[in-house]
């Protein structure tokens, strides 16, 4: 699995340094390429003859070459990178990753890399129990880094507790996770929809919800990590994402998002649906701005075809279909009769009664119930984790 792969790893100026010559050969053992980095601070902790020698690589600490004078660039290290691990990863370093600081080579380095990134923090206990600490590695995790929390045990200033770099085996392992996760949804194209839909009514007004979008963006930012291509269509959001295999394509209204989906889902082998759709839209849109007059306007509205439905109807039978529900009475029963009415593999319910969960929140609490009757609760996570655990439940059964 680690054929190949290409890892930079980042070495910081604590005392754990010394083990990361363990994780280095266990990478090398398993055929990947290793480049490291040092910090200034590492090279009193760990000598960079004996990384150059396991690495079978130069190894990096200066943004130039102090004998031939030649520039290293950061940025070609980044994009060369097929992951980047920081172990260990100092309370000093953990902060200028928080804020963006790119005082040395390792840190110029981790900006510029589009790689996913794994850190192994390793400070003293108070180090590691102080609120700084927990508010920076929160942030981390926020951009996406995958942390390998700190372990038990004896620490080098004598004292004992949380804050030893995990061990050199364990980072082995998630690195190994990583891989195989990676690479789990490689032979998908999937077809997200996500945010609200605008229905007009004038050239100024229309008709919406408070979907933010969030949801649906972080399951496609799951899916292409996980190495699959992504279609999404997306309703008028704030959300950014960027990744070579993603296709994203904006739209306003509901029937703008029944084209867009039924234009590109024939090509995907699923497809996730977590817009929050409009059921309704004007029977007409107003040429002119409708000025105020009467004491009541009314509004005649027309239903919006159930898109969902329509590629639950349409879709052959080897292609996977997951819908998403919003329910506030007896949730489980109402959710299952949708799975079966728009005929679906699994459908993702949020209950409005779950506080922190559903529309605008960057949380969500989450049961998915599939077609053989199977359910899981999940607690309450941020929209990435949910993205991710919904994916886990899916991989293995229709994936
Ligand atoms: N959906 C859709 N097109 C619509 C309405 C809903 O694609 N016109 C999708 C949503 O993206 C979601 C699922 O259908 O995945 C469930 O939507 P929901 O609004 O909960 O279900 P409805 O069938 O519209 O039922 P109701 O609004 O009556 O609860």
């Amino acid at each position: 699995m680690l054929n190949g792969k290409r890892v930079i790893l980042g070495i910081t100026g604590g005392i754990a340094a010394y083990k990361i010559s363990f994780l280095i050969r266990m990478l090398k053992k398993q055929g990947a390429e290793v480049k490291c980095i040092l910090t200034p601070a590492a090279k009193d902790f760990v000598s960079p003859l004996t990384l150059a020698t396991l690495s079978g690589e130069p190894v990096y600490h200066y943004f130039w070459n102090r004998e031939d004078g030649r520039w290293t660039n950061h940025v070609d290290l980044g994009i060369w990178a097929d992951l980047m691990i920081v172990a260990p990863l100092t309370a000093n370093t953990l902060s200028k990753m928080a804020q963006g600081n790119a005082d040395n080579l390792l840190m110029a380095t981790y900006l510029s890399a589009k790689c996913p990134v794994i850190v192994a923090p390793a400070m003293d206990l108070d180090m590691y129990a102080h609120p700084t600490t927990a508010e920076n590695l929160n942030r981390l995790e926020n951009h996406g880094i995958q942390i390998i929390p700190a372990e038990e045990g004896f620490l080098a200033s004598g004292l004992e507790g949380k804050g030893r770099m995990a061990e050199p085996s364990t980072i082995f392992e998630r690195v190994e996770d990583h891989f195989a996760l990676s690479a789990s949804l490689k032979n998908q194209t999937i077809l997200i929809t996500a945010g609200p839909t605008y229905e007009s009514i004038d050239p100024v007004r229309f008709i919406g919800n408070y979907s933010s979008g969030k949801m649906g963006f972080a399951l496609a930012e799951i899916a292409l990590q996980r190495g699959a291509e992504v279609i999404l269509i997306s309703g008028p959001t704030q959300c950014q994402l960027h990744h070579d295999r993603l296709k994203r394509i904006d739209v306003n209204s509901t029937l703008e998002m029944y084209e867009a989906v039924h234009h590109h889902f024939e090509k995907c082998t699923g497809g996730i649906f977590a817009a929050a759709v409009s059921d309704y839209r004007p029977a007409t849109k107003a040429e002119q701005k409708i000025e105020k007059s009467e004491k009541t306007l009314q509004i005649d509205l027309v239903k919006n075809p159930d898109i969902l439905a329509s590629i639950g109807e349409s879709k052959s039978k080897n292609q996977w279909l997951i819908g998403f529900a919003l329910e506030t009475e007896k949730p489980e029963v109402h959710a299952r009769k949708k799975l079966q009415k728009k005929n679906l593999d699994a459908i993702v319910l949020n209950t409005l009664q779950d506080a922190g969960a559903g529309f605008g929140h960057d949380t969500n609490k989450i049961t998915v119930l599939d077609k053989d009757n199977n359910s899981h609760n999940f607690e309450l996570t941020s929209k990435r984790e949910a993205a991710k655990n919904i994916f886990n439940f899916l991989t293995d059964r229709f994936v």
